[in-house]
């Protein structure tokens, strides 16, 4: 859809420009398709349409304008050939799976997932005769320990839900590359806007579009993207399948994605600000965060992050307990599970995000009972701190 090439523009602009359509009418913001399904002038063309001799929209299950509109939108942000839309990020994870993995296939993945990931893995995955061996994202020599003759995939999150560990992405690349597996990275955090995984030898990129490329709280998506050969079987499953983006929500993500930039820089801004406060407060064991030189992978997430990103964690002393009280004091950061929002919130993760999953996997992850996970959104910091202290008093 697109007749110039985007290679030259900066984020900045391919975030408000990349992916545009225009109809006949000219429109100047993205129009939305909101329809099921689309016309044909013949037989003919319905038929060549469906065996994809010529192109063209059929039913908002296989394209839609304005999902391919933010799909061309991701694509060319993330630095990839092509990406697909799906109803959620939790669909995107599971159309990666489906399109790349079979009965008798091991998967490595990083034991920081987030809770319905690992839950996926170990619950349906493994229902399906798919072997999942979890390792530390931080230490490349461990991926390869893992590896079996049958490994297809490594999937990893950097920076990981919610202790913000951060994989080495190059280093693991290679790993998968050296054995014959892919490499997936869950790239929600960053966002292209910090992080480009492709560029640094990631083979797929999965989005809970849900996050920050919405921005504001408001719907659900997902995407992959990659090369085309790698998408192109992803595409597949969705058409049959049908865990496909809505044009809505897609129409609204894109709205979303125009301020991503700004936003992003905006977030890290904040909580680097919010970071230092909780490192400066007796109450607290320990702060989570990329862009504090206390964090274990600042080194690295200087050199593969254009940011720390807006996801704070903290174990404050006293366990659940203290946790909890201070989650119900506070007044204006919202109690709920979400991230990405321009709204602050604050969650415990062990009783919520990670709460279905087993006690023992939580303890391999290292979510403990006094962990507390803060989306820092771009309220003024000043307020932010204000409710974080009356949550501690
Ligand atoms: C890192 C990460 N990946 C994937 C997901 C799943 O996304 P969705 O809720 O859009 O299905 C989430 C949701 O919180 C997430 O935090």
């Amino acid at each position: 859809m697109q007749d110039f090439d985007f290679d030259d523009l900066h984020p900045d602009t391919l975030a408000i420009r990349a992916g545009t359509t225009r109809s006949e009418f000219g429109e100047h913001s993205d129009a939305m398709y909101l329809t099921s399904s689309f016309c044909v002038g013949s037989a003919e063309e319905a038929s060549l349409k469906f065996t994809n001799q010529i192109p063209g929209f059929i039913y908002s299950r296989f394209t839609n304008p304005t999902v391919t509109a933010f799909e061309e939108r991701l694509a060319a942000l993330e630095g990839g050939e092509k990406a697909i839309a799906t109803a959620s990020g939790m669909a995107a994870i599971l159309a990666l799976g489906m399109a790349h993995l079979k009965a008798g296939d091991h998967v490595v993945a990083s034991n920081g997932l987030f809770g319905a990931t690992i839950q996926l893995f170990n619950t349906y995955f493994v229902k399906f005769g798919v072997e999942v061996s979890y390792v530390s994202a931080t230490d490349p020599a461990a991926w390869q320990a893992a590896v079996k003759p049958n490994t297809k995939l490594f999937f990893l999150e950097t920076p990981s839900n919610p202790l913000t560990e951060v994989a080495d992405i190059p280093a693991i690349a290679a790993v998968a590359h050296a054995n014959g597996a892919l490499l997936a990275v869950d790239n929600c955090f960053c966002t292209p806007i910090l992080q480009q995984p492709l560029k640094l030898g990631a083979d797929l990129v999965v989005h809970s579009a849900t996050k920050y490329l919405d921005g504001q709280g408001r719907v659900l998506g997902g995407a992959v993207v990659g090369k085309k050969e790698l998408i192109d079987p992803v595409y597949l499953f969705l058409r049959t399948a049908g865990p496909s983006l809505s044009p809505f929500n897609a129409w609204v993500i894109l709205k979303g994605m125009e301020t991503l930039p700004i936003r992003m820089r905006a977030h890290c801004e904040n909580a680097l600000k919010l970071a230092q406060w909780l490192e400066s407060r007796p109450e607290i064991d320990r702060v989570f965060y990329p862009g504090l030189e206390s964090h274990p992978q600042y080194a690295l997430a200087q050199r593969q992050q254009k940011g720390g990103g807006g996801i704070v964690s903290f174990e404050v002393k006293g366990g659940r307990e203290a946790a909890w009280k201070l989650i119900d004091r506070v007044q204006l950061l919202s109690r709920t599970a979400n991230l990405g929002d321009v709204r602050s919130t604050i969650t415990h993760p062990a009783s919520t995000t990670h709460g279905r999953v087993t006690p023992e996997a939580r303890a391999t992850a290292g979510i403990r009972e006094g962990l507390i996970r803060i989306s820092v959104g771009l309220e003024n910091i000043d307020d932010l701190i204000a409710d974080l202290e009356r949550g501690l008093a």
